[in-house]
């Protein structure tokens, strides 16, 4: 990877830089709020991340992608905007955050941020200015207001059903205080869809990327990338099987003049600025639509994310993920969380390892031990494949889902469950830095409390002792990210398969370097090779050597 390092302070040029980069990117997503607390107030805060930006150029990063910073109630953890174009005072200002991006280039370090189309705040002027201005007003023709059905219009407009389960549809009042319009939300009531069909709305979100590429920003996000266009009918579903395209608010394909619209703007600019689709989509054909190259860079491989730990289930991922991806010609993302599911030693850790919403439950027996030699084996066997790699904060300090008190869970979708899935805040914890006990070097001062607490018993995974620890989870991280920068057999975008067994995942990369990992319950023997690079599990470098179960090796050959 081409990332030049410029003296801190310098002012540095994207532009002048690899047009290739995202390629190959290895990005790491900050979750602001649970990053680093640089004011002591129990946030994490664009002061805390700017502090630690020495720790992710030694990690070896790429790029930070941030979910929203942007000012918000946080009733969906930012992805309630309410002004797209600042930050969120509890984060810092816009000229921190411009310094912020400035100064990570300067390490070599690009920005991406998060851009929600879908739906904005209930708080955001515009729908304020939609619930005052009242039915049949042209400040409600950007959002999905609608009569309700029934004798009294009680009745939702459809039965379109939540990602978050429940009801889709909220009743206002009329300012005279009787029930009025129904507005539509996929997400939480405080989460109104906007109307796509809208040319204010195109032109908002174009202006808005406008906003950040301006600022320096290498990149955008793209939330809930399937959703944003709705069928203007507003049919119910019902047992209704939908051809491709045809759902009433998936993967429409009005979708795709968005984006390549997006990607006009885009490539406006100097250097390369990328999309990135958060594209959750089962039919691979119509996933790699998103990906031609005219409208998104890439889009997360959640194929890939919801597998189980079985070589069958994972090589079979891999190589629908590469025969999906090659057609048009867009790189393969390897991702193997985020903020919205179970950090991955936990889930590895579990009986059912593959990953689903509405699936987790409070109390579930994990084997953390196990789930950790899974995880540091699938770090390296996803840092070895062709395309690029993300890591969410805290993976590479082999942090698990905390088991939270459900007194201080925050995350709607725990609410929405009536209280069953315990949600997405476990892997929401703020980061332990450093010491014994909370806060751990998060910077939260004496006295305040972290906005999550941290589980009291976190101090292994502090990051200052893993950086002194060879045999550490983050020092595997970094040595894998070193390798894989200082390795030409990793940067191109070949694979070629090598058949070990039934459950051992082998390929060479390149010439001369493979990635083996073990998914046998006993040791397997290595191939004959040169060298041995890396290990997750216990170093081996006798030639000859055994590789142990549940973990990956990089050889030399
Ligand atoms: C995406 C985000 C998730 C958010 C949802 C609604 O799935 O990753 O965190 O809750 O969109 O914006």
């Amino acid at each position: 990877m081409d990332t030049e390092v410029l003296t801190r302070g310098e002012r540095a040029v994207p532009a002048s830089d690899n047009p290739l980069w995202w390629r190959s990117a290895v990005i790491y997503q900050v979750y602001v709020r649970s990053f680093a607390d640089g004011n002591g107030d129990g946030t994490g805060d664009l002061a805390g991340v700017r502090a630690r930006l020495g720790y992710l150029k030694d990690l070896g990063v790429d790029a930070l992608w941030f979910n929203p910073w942007y000012p918000s109630p946080l009733a969906d953890g930012g992805y309630d905007v309410q002004d797209y174009r600042d930050i969120d005072p509890r984060f810092g200002t816009l000229e921190e955050a411009e310094l912020l991006i400035q100064e990570a280039l300067a390490l070599g370090i690009r920005t991406i941020i998060d851009v929600v189309p879908n739906h904005l705040s209930d708080q955001h002027p515009w729908f304020q200015a939609a619930l005052v201005a009242g039915p049949g007003s042209p400040e409600r023709e950007r959002f999905w207001f609608h009569p309700g059905g029934g004798h009294d219009g009680d009745e939702m407009p459809t039965d379109w059903v939540s990602s978050f389960q429940g009801e889709t549809w909220t009743r206002t009042t009329n300012s005279d205080g009787t029930p009025g319009e129904w507005y539509l939300h996929l997400f939480t009531p405080e989460q109104p869809d906007l109307n796509w069909n809208h040319p204010d709305v195109r032109r908002e979100h174009e202006d808005i990327l406008r906003f950040w590429f301006d600022r320096g920003v290498a990149g955008v996000r793209i939330d809930s990338a399937a959703l944003p266009v709705k069928d203007p009918a507003l049919p119910h579903i019902g047992d209704a099987v939908h051809a491709p395209g045809e759902h009433p608010h998936v993967d429409r394909d009005e979708l795709h003049d968005i984006y390549r619209g997006w990607r006009a703007v885009a490539d406006e600019y100097d250097g390369t600025r990328v999309l990135v689709g958060e594209v959750w989509l089962d039919d691979a054909e119509r996933f790699a639509r998103y990906l031609r190259p005219d409208e998104m860079h890439t889009a997360f491989n959640f194929d890939f994310m919801t597998q189980p730990w079985s070589a069958a289930a994972l090589r079979g991922s891999i190589q629908r993920t590469l025969a999906e991806h090659e057609p048009v010609g867009a790189p393969a993302t390897w991702v193997l969380s985020n903020h919205d599911v179970t950090r991955p030693v936990t889930r590895y850790g579990r009986a059912d390892s593959a990953f689903a919403f509405a699936r987790k439950r409070f109390g579930t027996p994990t084997d953390i031990a196990r789930g950790t030699r899974r995880a540091r084996a699938a770090a390296l066997l996803t840092a070895a494949l062709p395309g690029s790699l993300y890591i969410y904060q805290g993976d590479e300090l082999g942090l698990p889902e905390a088991e939270l008190p459900t007194s201080v869970i925050q995350d709607p979708m725990h609410f929405r469950s009536g209280g069953v899935d315990p949600g997405r805040d476990g892997c929401r914890v703020p980061l332990p830095w450093s010491g014994t006990r909370p806060p751990y070097g998060f910077g939260t001062a004496a006295g305040a409390e972290t906005w999550l607490p941290q589980p009291l018993d976190w101090a292994p995974f502090a990051a200052d002792s893993q950086q002194r620890d060879p045999g550490s989870m983050l020092s595997l991280y970094r040595e894998a990210l070193r390798l894989r920068r200082e390795t030409g057999d990793l940067h191109g975008e070949d694979l070629a398969w090598l058949e070990l067994g039934a459950d051992v995942l082998a390929f060479r990369r390149g010439e001369r370097t493979v990635s083996m990992t073990n998914l046998c319950p006993v040791a397997v023997p290595l191939p004959a090779h040169r060298a041995v690079l890396l290990s997750s599990g216990q170093p081996t470098d006798e030639r000859g050597g055994m590789l142990p179960p549940d973990s990956t090796v990089w050889l030399a050959l």
